[in-house]
């Protein structure tokens, strides 16, 4: 097990911009930390750094208590597991995950006893004489995992190892990764662009955008307090709306805070009725203009004076309606910079219209 550092990391590929950029990362001993951000943000490249399958430009990466920039692939006890599983089709099941201990000299007969022990734990011992043309994707998966697992490394690298197989059995996997993680107590280091994915995955999440770390803390703490607009908009289905204050400021009252420049919620945080509520928030009158029924909940796309939004509730769908009013309650507001950054409060920065709010401390 190995506590994983990078340290001022920046990479570029020849002459071409950084895709990486001055990177401080830490990842913990034995967590399941999930890389997640959208394509070509540099979730592989950084995996690749780790592992030492790419040279870093600038920066040092440590491995526990060893700086390994310049340790072999081979040699940093990382074991990597690709989208396309990357099998050697002409070998059976039980030549692929043997092969990753022959560079290791172990004796013949010590290799055939680890490399069953780990097919029982897949679950693959009557697949062993296999061929993987023979084998389902979620079978070639754990083949894949096994033989990364048959060298007993101090890390897993996964590089989105779940997106060739059907959402059903894409779930079953995540599941068995999660309890295979439980089971082995390594740190797991996880890549997907998926978010929900990275949710339900990961105790500790790292979002990435162009290169960059935007933030690194646990799904619940990125989802109730995301440190910029770019994380509060990609986590969270639908995303968080996020309207500039200078539209809303008539509607929810005097801005006393001049740094604010947008204000977000979450859809599922309104509140939406026939009848405007007295709740103190912002209060707008809209128009239906979508509305999606998905059995516990329905989303809605709204049209208002400030323009379009989403709402998600769950409570019975408002049917044959055109007219509704959304609440969002002010202490379910967010609040950003200019720059997109997230402004953290203790009290509400505006007047209620017509009256001064004393005091009003946000929860
Ligand atoms: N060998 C290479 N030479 C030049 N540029 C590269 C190379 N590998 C990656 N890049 C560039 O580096 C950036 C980051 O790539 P990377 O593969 O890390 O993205 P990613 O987050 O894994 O994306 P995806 O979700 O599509 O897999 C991209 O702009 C990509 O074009
Ligand atoms: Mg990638």
């Amino acid at each position: 097990m190995a506590k994983i550092q990078l340290k001022n990391v920046s990479k570029a590929y020849g002459d071409h911009n950084k895709v990486i950029e001055n990177m401080n990362l830490e990842i913990q001993d034995g967590s399941f930390t999930v890389l997640v951000g959208p394509s070509g943000c540099g979730k592989s490249t950084t995996l690749r750094i780790i592992a030492g399958l790419e040279e870093v430009t600038d920066g040092e990466v440590w491995i526990g208590n060893q700086l390994v920039n310049d340790v072999a692939p081979g040699k940093r006890g990382v074991s990597m597991v690709f989208q396309n599983y990357a099998l050697y089709p002409t070998m059976t099941v039980r030549g692929n995950i043997e092969f990753g201990l022959e560079n290791m000299k172990i004796p013949k007969a010590e290799r055939k006893k680890m490399v069953e022990e780990i097919a029982e734990t897949v679950d693959l011992t009557d697949y062993l004489d296999k061929k993987p043309q023979n084998l389902s994707g979620g079978q070639r998966q754990r083949v894949a995992l096994a033989r990364a697992m048959v060298k007993k490394p101090n890390v897993f690298i996964f590089d989105e190892p779940l997106s060739n197989l059907d959402a059903k059995l894409r779930g079953q996997m995540r599941t068995e990764l999660i309890q295979l993680h439980k089971r082995l107590g390594t740190t797991f280091i996880y890549v997907t662009h998926d978010q929900m994915e990275a949710m339900s995955m990961g105790d500790e999440i790292v979002i990435l955008n162009k290169g960059q770390m935007m933030q690194q803390a646990a799904p619940m703490e990125v989802y109730h307090n995301p440190a910029n607009q770019f994380v509060a908009k990609f986590i969270g289905t639908p995303a968080m709306n996020v309207l500039p204050i200078a539209m809303v400021e008539g509607k929810l009252g005097k801005i006393i805070d001049k740094n604010i420049f947008y204000v977000g919620f979450r859809p599922e945080h309104a509140k939406i009725q026939m009848t405007d509520l007295s709740t103190f928030g912002l209060h707008l009158s809209c128009n239906v203009m979508t509305m999606e029924t998905l059995g516990s909940e329905t989303l809605y796309l709204l049209n208002s004076e400030v323009g379009q939004f989403q709402v998600k509730s769950y409570l019975p769908p408002l049917i044959d309606t055109e007219k509704v009013h959304v609440t969002i309650p002010a202490e379910k507001l967010y609040y950003f910079d200019e720059r997109g950054n997230r402004i953290y409060l203790k009290k509400l920065p505006f007047e209620r219209l017509g009256e001064v709010v004393k005091g009003g401390v946000l929860l």
